[in-house]
């Protein structure tokens, strides 16, 4: 485990394991169509490479990279950085997650994207706080339930450190400044 860590909370075979789950559950809800999986960058990288290699469906690829944090509490404010390569319309649109906390974040972006007439749009998380929502979010898959907790590893980050742990861990008290 690595230094800065408290604990480890889900293991790389228990990532492998969840993340084979969610891949047979949208293959079979997908069945005969293709899907459009839509990551949200950094922190779905690694999260939408294992899923979608998880799938027997046909799926394309594209990427957000949108901005609403800096250090361990959000912002509230959102802004697109990198916006999508293809066009959506018309098409079933997987939004590719890594954590939905706030909620704010999905939120902004279900609703720029429903404006750009997908056929369908759906959301998987591979993690959910449902502790720590402001705004309703319609999740329709969700790898793992945490309590209201700072996670980082397998593509989340804090200050854009931990992003390559193969793990999922919760950071020692004493490396988040300032955090309740
Ligand atoms: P929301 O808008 O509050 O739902 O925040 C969503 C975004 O905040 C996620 O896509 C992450 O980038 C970041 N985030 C939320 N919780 C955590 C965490 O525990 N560790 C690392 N990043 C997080
Ligand atoms: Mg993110």
């Amino acid at each position: 485990m690595h230094k800065d860590l408290e604990e480890v909370l889900i293991s790389a075979a228990q990532l492998d394991e969840g993340i084979k789950k969610l891949g047979r559950q949208i293959s079979e809800d997908y069945a005969g169509r293709s899907l459009t999986m839509v990551g949200v960058l950094k922190g779905c990288v690694f999260f939408m490479t294992d899923l979608a290699r998880a799938l027997s469906i046909d799926a394309r690829l594209d990427f957000m990279m949108l901005s609403s944090y800096t250090g361990s509490k959000s912002t509230g404010v959102v802004r697109t950085i990198l916006d999508l390569k293809e066009n959506i319309e018309g098409r079933d649109v997987l939004i590719v997650e890594d954590v939905v906390d706030s909620g704010l974040t999905m939120n902004y972006l279900l609703q720029n994207f429903k404006m750009r007439r997908p056929k369908s749009i759906e959301i998987c998380t591979l993690l959910d706080k449902p502790a720590c929502r402001k705004a309703h979010v319609p999740i329709k898959y969700t790898g793992f339930t945490l309590a209201d907790q700072f996670v980082v590893g397998y593509g989340l980050d804090y200050n854009e450190n931990y992003r390559n742990l193969p793990y999922i861990g919760v950071l020692k008290k004493s490396i988040i400044e300032g955090k309740k």
